[in-house]
């Protein structure tokens, strides 16, 4: 029989079933402002459907830990009151519907400051319209340079890390080793 429908425990924490949201970044919260980095009515929705249609374990998109450790201007960020004031919103409506919240925190480093994918060819955003760093790259922590120099995905990503252009295409983005990010239940 299926377990997709049994419970899962993982020591405190038991999820009621298998079927879990992972991360994706929806680009939708406010660059700017007050609200800079908060989750809105947007974010609320996106998750809150999810939640109600059963999903056992959602694990909010990339947030990050600081303003200039965002993907684009646009990530969700929990550096403030505000943000968490509003993530409380979101938490709350989950586990009232049995839902576990979980969430990806990031800091995208030196690559930070990525326009929203749907505006065609990465590019940086530039530091007049709340671009917060210059993305330059390589990293050291890339998997380019975590992978033995034999391994033929090494090779790839060397030569396609070559253009500054192709950087940061698809996700994860270049910026989100696994050293930069974390998924944790809150
Ligand atoms: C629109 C979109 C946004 C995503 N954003 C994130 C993200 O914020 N963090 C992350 O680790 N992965 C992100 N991903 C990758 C997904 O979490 C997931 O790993 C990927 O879609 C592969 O899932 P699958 O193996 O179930 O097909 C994103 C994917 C999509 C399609």
């Amino acid at each position: 029989m299926s377990a997709l429908f049994e419970p899962y425990t993982l020591r405190s924490l038991t999820i009621p079933n298998r079927v879990w949201m992972p991360p994706m970044c929806q680009y939708s919260a406010p660059p700017e402002g007050p609200q800079t980095g908060a989750p809105q009515d947007w974010h609320f929705t996106h998750y809150a459907a999810r939640a109600t249609g059963g999903t056992g374990l959602i694990i909010v998109e990339a947030t990050a830990v600081s303003p200039e450790g965002r993907i684009s201007p646009y990530d969700l960020g929990i550096w403030n009151d505000t943000q968490v004031e509003a993530f409380r919103r979101i938490t709350a409506f989950l586990k009232s519907q049995g839902t576990v919240p979980g969430i990806q925190i990031g800091h995208a480093g030196r690559k930070a400051s990525t326009d929203r994918p749907w505006k065609g060819a990465p590019r940086s955003v530039p530091r007049s319209t709340a671009g917060r760093a210059s993305r330059r790259a390589p990293s050291p922590s890339t998997s380019a340079t975590r992978c033995r120099p034999s391994c033929p995905s090494s090779r790839s990503a060397r030569s396609s890390a070559s253009s500054p252009t192709q950087r940061g295409a698809r996700w994860p983005p270049a910026s989100m080793s696994p050293r930069s990010t974390a998924r944790t239940a809150i």
